[in-house]
Protein backbone atom coordinates (compact mmCIF):
# COMPACT_ATOMS: atom_id res chain seq x y z
CA UNK A 1 0.00 0.00 0.00
CA UNK A 2 1.00 3.28 -0.46
CA UNK A 3 0.88 6.44 1.15
CA UNK A 4 -1.75 8.58 -0.02
CA UNK A 5 -0.23 11.85 -0.60
CA UNK A 6 0.80 11.50 -4.00
CA UNK A 7 -0.33 15.61 -4.07
CA UNK A 8 1.46 16.64 -1.62
CA UNK A 9 4.73 14.86 -2.80
CA UNK A 10 4.14 15.85 -6.75
CA UNK A 11 3.94 19.49 -5.41
CA UNK A 12 7.35 18.94 -3.72
CA UNK A 13 9.27 17.27 -6.85
CA UNK A 14 7.82 20.34 -8.32
CA UNK A 15 9.23 22.44 -5.96
CA UNK A 16 12.44 20.10 -6.54
CA UNK A 17 12.55 19.86 -10.10
CA UNK A 18 12.41 23.88 -10.90
CA UNK A 19 15.90 24.15 -9.67
CA UNK A 20 17.66 21.46 -11.05
CA UNK A 21 15.52 19.97 -14.27
CA UNK A 22 17.26 16.19 -14.08
CA UNK A 23 15.33 15.97 -10.81
CA UNK A 24 11.82 16.64 -11.98
CA UNK A 25 11.99 13.73 -13.82
CA UNK A 26 12.24 11.32 -10.73
CA UNK A 27 9.49 8.73 -10.12
CA UNK A 28 6.17 9.79 -7.82
CA UNK A 29 7.86 8.97 -4.30
CA UNK A 30 11.25 8.23 -5.61
CA UNK A 31 12.95 11.56 -4.22
CA UNK A 32 16.86 11.38 -4.73
CA UNK A 33 18.76 13.95 -3.93
CA UNK A 34 22.62 14.68 -4.75
CA UNK A 35 24.98 13.58 -2.16
CA UNK A 36 27.94 15.82 -0.61
CA UNK A 37 30.25 13.48 -1.97
CA UNK A 38 31.10 15.20 -5.93
CA UNK A 39 27.87 15.52 -7.16
CA UNK A 40 26.53 11.73 -7.50
CA UNK A 41 22.89 10.98 -7.08
CA UNK A 42 22.62 9.31 -4.18
CA UNK A 43 19.96 7.70 -2.53
CA UNK A 44 19.42 8.32 1.21
CA UNK A 45 17.13 5.63 2.02
CA UNK A 46 15.90 1.98 -0.07
CA UNK A 47 12.63 3.90 -1.19
CA UNK A 48 14.93 6.39 -2.53
CA UNK A 49 12.76 9.04 -0.19
CA UNK A 50 15.05 11.34 2.05
CA UNK A 51 15.57 9.69 5.14
CA UNK A 52 14.95 11.87 8.10
CA UNK A 53 15.35 11.58 11.90
CA UNK A 54 13.54 12.66 14.13
CA UNK A 55 15.32 12.93 17.73
CA UNK A 56 12.12 12.40 20.44
CA UNK A 57 9.41 11.78 17.46
CA UNK A 58 7.31 10.55 20.03
CA UNK A 59 6.65 13.72 21.11
CA UNK A 60 3.37 16.59 20.76
CA UNK A 61 5.26 18.64 18.07
CA UNK A 62 7.35 15.58 16.79
CA UNK A 63 4.05 13.90 16.32
CA UNK A 64 2.23 16.08 14.28
CA UNK A 65 5.77 16.51 12.13
CA UNK A 66 5.95 13.11 10.73
CA UNK A 67 2.57 13.23 9.73
CA UNK A 68 3.68 15.79 7.41
CA UNK A 69 6.82 14.71 6.66
CA UNK A 70 5.26 11.58 5.52
CA UNK A 71 2.59 13.81 3.79
CA UNK A 72 5.64 15.25 1.75
CA UNK A 73 7.52 12.24 0.68
CA UNK A 74 9.67 11.71 3.30
CA UNK A 75 10.67 9.03 5.44
CA UNK A 76 10.89 9.09 9.11
CA UNK A 77 13.40 7.05 11.74
CA UNK A 78 12.08 7.96 14.82
CA UNK A 79 14.60 8.14 18.51
CA UNK A 80 12.51 8.48 21.68
CA UNK A 81 13.11 7.19 25.10
CA UNK A 82 9.57 7.50 25.95
CA UNK A 83 10.55 9.01 29.22
CA UNK A 84 7.84 11.98 28.32
CA UNK A 85 6.00 10.93 25.70
CA UNK A 86 4.11 7.61 24.43
CA UNK A 87 4.19 5.35 22.31
CA UNK A 88 0.71 5.06 21.23
CA UNK A 89 1.42 8.55 19.59
CA UNK A 90 3.50 6.53 17.08
CA UNK A 91 0.83 3.90 16.21
CA UNK A 92 -1.65 6.51 15.86
CA UNK A 93 0.48 8.77 13.46
CA UNK A 94 0.69 5.44 11.38
CA UNK A 95 -3.14 5.38 11.59
CA UNK A 96 -3.27 8.71 10.09
CA UNK A 97 -0.82 8.48 7.46
CA UNK A 98 -1.61 4.85 6.14
CA UNK A 99 1.65 4.84 4.71
CA UNK A 100 4.05 1.81 4.80
CA UNK A 101 5.27 0.45 7.46
CA UNK A 102 9.31 0.42 6.41
CA UNK A 103 8.60 4.83 6.22
CA UNK A 104 8.47 5.06 10.19
CA UNK A 105 11.15 2.94 11.45
CA UNK A 106 11.18 3.42 15.30
CA UNK A 107 14.27 3.02 17.82
CA UNK A 108 13.47 2.94 21.71
CA UNK A 109 17.41 4.76 22.29
CA UNK A 110 18.35 7.36 25.16
CA UNK A 111 20.42 10.04 22.99
CA UNK A 112 22.01 10.61 26.15
CA UNK A 113 23.62 6.29 25.76
CA UNK A 114 26.26 7.38 23.17
CA UNK A 115 26.47 3.78 22.11
CA UNK A 116 22.69 2.97 21.56
CA UNK A 117 22.10 6.25 19.24
CA UNK A 118 25.19 5.28 17.47
CA UNK A 119 23.93 2.18 16.78
CA UNK A 120 21.28 3.99 14.91
CA UNK A 121 23.43 5.76 12.72
CA UNK A 122 25.21 2.71 12.08
CA UNK A 123 21.97 0.49 11.00
CA UNK A 124 20.12 3.59 9.16
CA UNK A 125 20.51 4.65 5.78
CA UNK A 126 22.26 8.09 5.49
CA UNK A 127 20.47 10.50 6.98
CA UNK A 128 19.76 13.50 4.82
CA UNK A 129 18.55 15.66 7.54
CA UNK A 130 17.44 15.33 11.18
CA UNK A 131 15.06 16.85 13.50
CA UNK A 132 16.20 17.37 17.09
CA UNK A 133 13.04 17.76 19.39
CA UNK A 134 14.37 15.46 21.81
CA UNK A 135 14.83 17.07 25.60
CA UNK A 136 13.24 17.63 28.73
CA UNK A 137 10.91 21.10 28.79
CA UNK A 138 9.08 21.31 32.04
CA UNK A 139 9.68 25.16 32.83
CA UNK A 140 8.97 24.47 36.77
CA UNK A 141 10.99 20.84 36.90
CA UNK A 142 13.87 22.20 35.69
CA UNK A 143 13.84 25.19 38.32
CA UNK A 144 13.84 22.39 40.76
CA UNK A 145 16.24 20.11 39.40
CA UNK A 146 19.17 22.15 36.92
CA UNK A 147 21.64 19.34 36.46
CA UNK A 148 18.78 16.95 35.27
CA UNK A 149 18.16 19.15 32.28
CA UNK A 150 21.95 20.47 31.71
CA UNK A 151 22.64 16.95 31.49
CA UNK A 152 20.36 15.61 29.88
CA UNK A 153 19.16 18.56 26.78
CA UNK A 154 23.04 19.00 26.40
CA UNK A 155 24.23 15.54 26.41
CA UNK A 156 21.59 14.29 23.49
CA UNK A 157 22.87 16.86 21.53
CA UNK A 158 26.46 17.12 21.79
CA UNK A 159 25.64 12.79 20.86
CA UNK A 160 23.85 13.83 17.95
CA UNK A 161 26.33 16.39 16.72
CA UNK A 162 29.01 13.56 17.35
CA UNK A 163 26.98 10.92 14.87
CA UNK A 164 26.30 13.22 12.67
CA UNK A 165 29.93 14.37 12.02
CA UNK A 166 30.59 10.58 11.95
CA UNK A 167 27.74 9.24 9.65
CA UNK A 168 27.71 12.38 7.40
CA UNK A 169 24.27 13.64 8.12
CA UNK A 170 24.47 16.71 6.50
CA UNK A 171 21.82 18.96 7.82
CA UNK A 172 19.70 19.70 11.24
CA UNK A 173 16.95 21.43 12.07
CA UNK A 174 16.52 22.62 15.81
CA UNK A 175 13.49 23.09 17.90
CA UNK A 176 13.89 25.80 19.90
CA UNK A 177 11.94 28.27 21.68
CA UNK A 178 10.79 31.85 22.15
CA UNK A 179 11.60 31.39 25.47
CA UNK A 180 15.27 32.31 24.34
CA UNK A 181 13.85 36.24 23.71
CA UNK A 182 13.16 36.32 27.48
CA UNK A 183 11.40 39.99 27.75
CA UNK A 184 12.08 41.59 24.54
CA UNK A 185 10.13 44.24 22.82
CA UNK A 186 7.22 42.91 20.75
CA UNK A 187 6.93 42.15 17.81
CA UNK A 188 10.12 39.91 18.22
CA UNK A 189 12.00 39.51 15.36
CA UNK A 190 15.08 37.11 15.07
CA UNK A 191 17.24 39.69 15.91
CA UNK A 192 16.12 40.70 18.73
CA UNK A 193 18.88 39.65 21.23
CA UNK A 194 18.39 36.42 22.81
CA UNK A 195 19.87 35.18 26.15
CA UNK A 196 19.04 38.10 28.47
CA UNK A 197 16.09 37.32 31.06
CA UNK A 198 15.90 33.50 30.88
CA UNK A 199 14.12 32.79 33.31
CA UNK A 200 14.88 29.04 34.18
CA UNK A 201 17.13 26.44 33.37
CA UNK A 202 14.81 24.69 30.42
CA UNK A 203 15.31 28.05 28.55
CA UNK A 204 18.93 28.18 28.77
CA UNK A 205 19.07 24.97 27.60
CA UNK A 206 17.45 26.16 24.38
CA UNK A 207 19.58 29.50 24.27
CA UNK A 208 22.47 27.52 24.50
CA UNK A 209 21.86 24.91 22.15
CA UNK A 210 21.61 27.30 19.98
CA UNK A 211 25.00 28.99 20.64
CA UNK A 212 26.72 25.68 20.47
CA UNK A 213 25.53 25.02 16.51
CA UNK A 214 26.47 28.16 15.59
CA UNK A 215 29.73 27.43 16.66
CA UNK A 216 29.52 23.86 15.13
CA UNK A 217 28.09 25.45 12.05
CA UNK A 218 31.74 27.48 11.84
CA UNK A 219 33.72 24.81 12.96
CA UNK A 220 32.33 22.69 10.16
CA UNK A 221 33.49 24.82 7.36
CA UNK A 222 29.38 25.88 6.88
CA UNK A 223 29.38 22.65 5.18
CA UNK A 224 25.95 21.51 6.96
CA UNK A 225 23.13 23.55 7.00
CA UNK A 226 21.11 24.61 10.67
CA UNK A 227 17.66 25.57 10.23
CA UNK A 228 16.79 27.19 14.44
CA UNK A 229 13.21 27.44 14.90
CA UNK A 230 12.18 29.35 17.71
CA UNK A 231 8.00 28.41 18.67
CA UNK A 232 6.07 30.96 20.25
CA UNK A 233 2.83 28.79 21.80
CA UNK A 234 2.13 25.65 19.99
CA UNK A 235 -2.02 24.59 20.37
CA UNK A 236 -4.27 22.38 19.32
CA UNK A 237 -3.78 18.88 17.71
CA UNK A 238 -4.42 16.66 14.11
CA UNK A 239 -8.03 17.54 13.02
CA UNK A 240 -8.44 13.87 13.61
CA UNK A 241 -8.30 13.88 16.95
CA UNK A 242 -5.93 10.54 16.93
CA UNK A 243 -3.02 12.89 17.97
CA UNK A 244 -2.47 15.43 20.84
CA UNK A 245 -0.36 16.98 23.72
CA UNK A 246 -0.80 14.82 26.74
CA UNK A 247 1.23 16.11 29.02
CA UNK A 248 2.51 13.64 32.17
CA UNK A 249 0.84 15.13 35.43
CA UNK A 250 -0.76 18.62 36.22
CA UNK A 251 -0.33 20.88 32.86
CA UNK A 252 2.37 23.76 33.25
CA UNK A 253 1.12 25.30 29.67
CA UNK A 254 -2.25 26.97 29.38
CA UNK A 255 -4.18 24.93 26.40
CA UNK A 256 -3.81 21.71 27.95
CA UNK A 257 -4.74 22.99 31.44
CA UNK A 258 -7.74 24.29 29.60
CA UNK A 259 -8.86 21.28 28.01
CA UNK A 260 -8.42 18.73 30.99
CA UNK A 261 -11.22 21.83 32.74
CA UNK A 262 -13.36 21.49 29.40
CA UNK A 263 -13.19 17.62 29.85
CA UNK A 264 -14.04 17.58 33.75
CA UNK A 265 -10.46 16.62 35.10
CA UNK A 266 -9.82 19.52 36.75
CA UNK A 267 -12.28 21.87 38.81
CA UNK A 268 -11.01 25.04 36.82
CA UNK A 269 -8.77 27.42 35.33
CA UNK A 270 -6.34 29.47 37.41
CA UNK A 271 -5.75 32.70 35.53
CA UNK A 272 -2.10 33.77 36.59
CA UNK A 273 -2.31 37.10 36.63
CA UNK A 274 -4.44 39.94 35.52
CA UNK A 275 -3.27 42.89 36.51
CA UNK A 276 -0.45 43.02 33.28
CA UNK A 277 -0.27 46.11 31.34
CA UNK A 278 -2.91 44.48 28.73
CA UNK A 279 -5.91 45.40 27.38
CA UNK A 280 -7.67 42.86 29.45
CA UNK A 281 -4.81 42.36 32.34
CA UNK A 282 -4.49 38.79 31.14
CA UNK A 283 -1.27 38.13 29.57
CA UNK A 284 -0.78 38.10 25.71
CA UNK A 285 0.56 35.17 23.99
CA UNK A 286 1.23 34.12 20.30
CA UNK A 287 -0.69 31.03 19.99
CA UNK A 288 -0.21 28.89 16.83
CA UNK A 289 -1.93 25.74 15.47
CA UNK A 290 0.45 22.59 15.84
CA UNK A 291 -0.08 21.83 12.09
CA UNK A 292 1.09 24.60 11.00
CA UNK A 293 4.25 24.35 13.35
CA UNK A 294 4.31 20.96 11.73
CA UNK A 295 4.20 22.32 8.22
CA UNK A 296 6.74 24.86 9.48
CA UNK A 297 9.63 22.00 9.78
CA UNK A 298 8.92 20.74 5.89
CA UNK A 299 9.11 24.22 4.94
CA UNK A 300 12.35 24.13 6.88
CA UNK A 301 13.40 21.02 5.08
CA UNK A 302 12.67 22.43 1.58
CA UNK A 303 14.54 25.32 2.53
CA UNK A 304 17.65 23.36 3.35
CA UNK A 305 17.16 21.32 0.24
CA UNK A 306 16.83 24.11 -1.90
CA UNK A 307 20.29 25.66 -0.40
CA UNK A 308 21.45 21.97 -1.00
CA UNK A 309 21.03 21.99 -4.97
CA UNK A 310 21.86 25.72 -5.67
CA UNK A 311 25.00 25.45 -3.78
CA UNK A 312 25.88 21.76 -5.42
CA UNK A 313 26.49 20.98 -2.10
CA UNK A 314 28.94 23.48 -1.73
CA UNK A 315 28.10 25.26 0.90
CA UNK A 316 25.20 24.99 3.88
CA UNK A 317 23.50 28.20 5.50
CA UNK A 318 22.96 28.75 9.40
CA UNK A 319 19.26 30.30 9.73
CA UNK A 320 16.48 31.17 12.25
CA UNK A 321 13.38 31.36 12.05
CA UNK A 322 10.73 32.27 14.47
CA UNK A 323 7.67 30.46 13.87
CA UNK A 324 4.62 31.89 14.86
CA UNK A 325 0.98 34.04 13.93
CA UNK A 326 2.28 37.50 14.77
CA UNK A 327 -0.77 38.50 16.80
CA UNK A 328 -1.36 38.52 20.43
CA UNK A 329 -4.10 36.52 22.60
CA UNK A 330 -5.08 37.02 26.29
CA UNK A 331 -5.93 34.47 28.69
CA UNK A 332 -9.27 35.40 29.00
CA UNK A 333 -9.72 34.93 25.04
CA UNK A 334 -8.56 31.75 25.00
CA UNK A 335 -10.46 30.52 27.62
CA UNK A 336 -13.44 32.27 25.72
CA UNK A 337 -12.81 30.46 22.29
CA UNK A 338 -12.17 26.72 24.06
CA UNK A 339 -15.63 26.91 25.90
CA UNK A 340 -16.91 27.82 22.46
CA UNK A 341 -15.25 25.15 20.99
CA UNK A 342 -16.30 22.45 23.47
CA UNK A 343 -19.65 24.24 24.41
CA UNK A 344 -18.83 23.82 27.99
CA UNK A 345 -18.51 26.63 30.36
CA UNK A 346 -15.18 27.17 31.92
CA UNK A 347 -14.81 28.10 35.41
CA UNK A 348 -11.99 30.54 36.34
CA UNK A 349 -10.31 31.58 39.11
CA UNK A 350 -8.23 34.42 39.50
CA UNK A 351 -4.69 33.85 41.10
CA UNK A 352 -1.46 35.75 41.33
CA UNK A 353 0.88 36.25 38.89
CA UNK A 354 3.33 32.94 38.03
CA UNK A 355 7.08 33.46 38.62
CA UNK A 356 9.19 34.25 35.26
CA UNK A 357 5.98 35.19 33.39
CA UNK A 358 6.49 38.23 31.11
CA UNK A 359 3.27 40.42 30.02
CA UNK A 360 2.90 40.19 26.31
CA UNK A 361 5.17 37.75 23.49
CA UNK A 362 4.23 37.47 20.04
CA UNK A 363 6.44 37.49 16.90
CA UNK A 364 7.12 39.09 13.63
CA UNK A 365 6.56 36.47 11.51
CA UNK A 366 7.80 37.80 8.06
CA UNK A 367 11.26 36.60 7.73
CA UNK A 368 9.75 32.61 7.46
CA UNK A 369 7.18 34.26 5.04
CA UNK A 370 9.93 35.98 2.93
CA UNK A 371 12.48 33.04 3.22
CA UNK A 372 10.35 29.70 3.94
CA UNK A 373 7.47 30.58 2.21
CA UNK A 374 5.36 29.57 5.12
CA UNK A 375 2.65 31.37 7.15
CA UNK A 376 0.56 29.83 9.93
CA UNK A 377 -2.56 29.70 8.19
CA UNK A 378 -5.08 28.25 11.07
CA UNK A 379 -7.08 30.42 13.40
CA UNK A 380 -8.17 30.81 16.98
CA UNK A 381 -11.34 28.92 16.62
CA UNK A 382 -9.74 26.24 15.19
CA UNK A 383 -6.86 25.68 17.52
CA UNK A 384 -9.61 25.32 19.64
CA UNK A 385 -12.08 23.17 17.37
CA UNK A 386 -9.21 20.30 17.03
CA UNK A 387 -8.16 20.61 20.87
CA UNK A 388 -11.02 19.66 22.03
CA UNK A 389 -11.86 16.60 19.31
CA UNK A 390 -8.69 15.65 20.50
CA UNK A 391 -9.36 15.98 24.37
CA UNK A 392 -12.49 14.59 24.42
CA UNK A 393 -11.80 11.67 21.94
CA UNK A 394 -9.15 10.77 24.72
CA UNK A 395 -9.81 12.23 27.79
CA UNK A 396 -7.35 10.57 29.64
CA UNK A 397 -4.62 10.96 26.91
CA UNK A 398 -3.26 7.97 25.66
CA UNK A 399 -3.49 5.77 28.45
CA UNK A 400 -6.73 5.66 27.57
CA UNK A 401 -6.14 3.88 24.54
C1 LIG B 1 5.88 28.62 28.75
C2 LIG B 1 7.30 28.69 29.27
C3 LIG B 1 8.25 28.70 28.10
C4 LIG B 1 8.00 27.51 27.17
C5 LIG B 1 6.54 27.51 26.73
C6 LIG B 1 6.23 26.25 25.95
C7 LIG B 1 7.22 29.80 31.46
C8 LIG B 1 7.63 31.00 32.22
N1 LIG B 1 7.50 29.82 30.14
O1 LIG B 1 5.61 29.79 28.04
O2 LIG B 1 9.58 28.66 28.57
O3 LIG B 1 8.83 27.58 26.05
O4 LIG B 1 5.70 27.53 27.88
O5 LIG B 1 5.00 26.34 25.32
O6 LIG B 1 6.67 28.87 31.97
N2 LIG B 1 -1.50 30.68 32.35
C9 LIG B 1 -2.55 30.76 33.21
N3 LIG B 1 -2.95 29.62 33.84
C10 LIG B 1 -2.36 28.39 33.65
C11 LIG B 1 -1.27 28.33 32.77
C12 LIG B 1 -0.84 29.47 32.14
O7 LIG B 1 -3.12 31.83 33.39
O8 LIG B 1 -2.78 27.41 34.27
C13 LIG B 1 -1.07 31.87 31.60
C14 LIG B 1 0.38 32.28 31.79
O9 LIG B 1 0.52 33.11 32.90
C15 LIG B 1 0.67 32.98 30.45
C16 LIG B 1 -0.20 32.23 29.44
O10 LIG B 1 -1.20 31.57 30.21
O11 LIG B 1 0.23 34.31 30.49
C17 LIG B 1 0.55 31.19 28.66
O12 LIG B 1 1.25 30.34 29.55
P1 LIG B 1 1.98 29.00 29.05
O13 LIG B 1 1.05 28.19 28.22
O14 LIG B 1 2.59 28.34 30.23
O15 LIG B 1 3.10 29.53 28.05
P2 LIG B 1 4.29 30.60 28.27
O16 LIG B 1 4.29 31.15 29.64
O17 LIG B 1 4.21 31.59 27.16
Amino acid sequence: MSCPFTNAVNSLLFFVGGTLGALSTAKIINRKLLSNSGGNVTEFSCTGNPQVLVAGGAGYIASHTIVCLIAEGYDVTIVDNYVNSNAESINRVRQITGCERSRIRVYECDMCDPKALENVFRTSQQFFAVIQFAGLKAVGESVAKPLLYYENNLISTFNLLRMMEKYNAPNIVFSSSATVYGDAVVPITESSPTGNGITNPYGRTKYMIEEILKDWYKAQNASKSIVTLRYFNPVGSHPSGKIGEDPSGIPNNLMPFVSQVAVGRRPHVNVFGNDYPTPDGTGVRDYIHVMDLAEGHVAALKFIEKQWIQTKQESGQYSVFNLGTGSGVSVLEMIKAMEAASGKTLKTVMAPRREGDIATCYADPSKAKNELGWTASRNLQQMCTDLWKWQSDNPQGYTSA
